[in-house]
């Protein structure tokens, strides 16, 4: 069963810091990732980064993914960057819907999913972010608002062939605070999700074209007891992302745990 193990640099460093920061996870993996195939190691560069990263992890067991995209392949869409042009870059997984877009710059449900539309039909694997925020926890809504979210974003969209989807459920108020959710109230709410996907799909295509991952406060600390549900698929990371030993260390507690 893969795991995936994929990094959030947010807008945490400079086209320059991020090649850097790629080569040493590189230097570092390589080898061991060239013998984990199940071991999905993504790197989520900011766009300027893209074409620097994309150059660094090019031919090793890194791959490449983005933040966002337009839903568009092109036309006038000021400011907006296609799936096409990051595929031409060899962008392989791309971060859709993610707390901080749908919170700061109001992406919406129906944004997220013309996305995952467009990256689908350009091979690249939506990595989709859905959770809730600590007063729709605290006032009941919790389930509520991401099965929405998790509906929303796949309405018209059945991933067929070697399509994938990654979901990450990201409880919103748990990013960034070192403070993650247990492993069991993760799993419970991984399970809630693919008991949402099998009322959507066939049984087959949600198990050969979906992996739902944890993401929110993940480091090397709490890294296997996430990955110890079987249910949770790995891990969409922030912080612990722009520590290049850290981030790789994850990537060995998965391999260790897949194997
Ligand atoms: P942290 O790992 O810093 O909590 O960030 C999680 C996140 O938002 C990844 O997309």
């Amino acid at each position: 069963m893969k795991r995936f193990v994929i990094a959030n640099w947010k807008m945490q460093v400079t086209a320059a810091e991020a090649e850097t920061l790629a080569r040493a996870v590189v230097e570092k993996w390589a080898a061991q990732g060239a013998q984990s195939p199940d071991t999905a190691a993504v790197l989520c560069a900011p766009f300027t980064a893209i074409e620097r990263v994309g150059a660094a992890v090019r031919g090793t067991p890194v791959a490449l993914g983005a933040q966002d995209c337009f839903w568009e392949d092109k036309g006038a869409y000021t400011g907006e960057v296609s799936p096409a042009e990051l595929k031409s870059f060899g962008v392989e997984y791309c971060i859709v819907g993610h707390s901080e877009r749908r919170g700061l710059v109001g992406e919406t449900d129906e944004m997220v999913r013309k996305k995952v539309t467009a990256l689908l039909r350009h091979g690249i694997r939506p990595v989709v972010c859905v959770g809730e925020t600590r007063e729709e926890r605290e006032g009941g809504r919790r389930d509520a608002v991401v099965i929405g979210q998790v509906k929303s974003a796949l309405e018209g969209n059945r991933p067929v062939g070697t399509q994938f989807i990654v979901i990450a459920y990201e409880p919103r108020w748990v990013i960034g605070t070192g403070q993650a959710v247990s492993p069991e109230d993760a799993a419970s709410m991984h399970h809630l999700i693919i008991q949402t996907l099998h009322e959507i799909y066939p049984a087959d295509v949600v198990e050969r074209q979906f992996a739902v991952i944890y993401g929110g406060s993940v480091d090397s600390s709490n890294m296997r007891g996430f990955l110890g549900e079987e249910v949770i698929r790995g891990a969409l990371v922030g912080g612990a992302s722009l520590k290049p030993q850290e981030f790789v260390s994850l990537c060995e507690i998965a391999a260790d745990m897949t194997r």
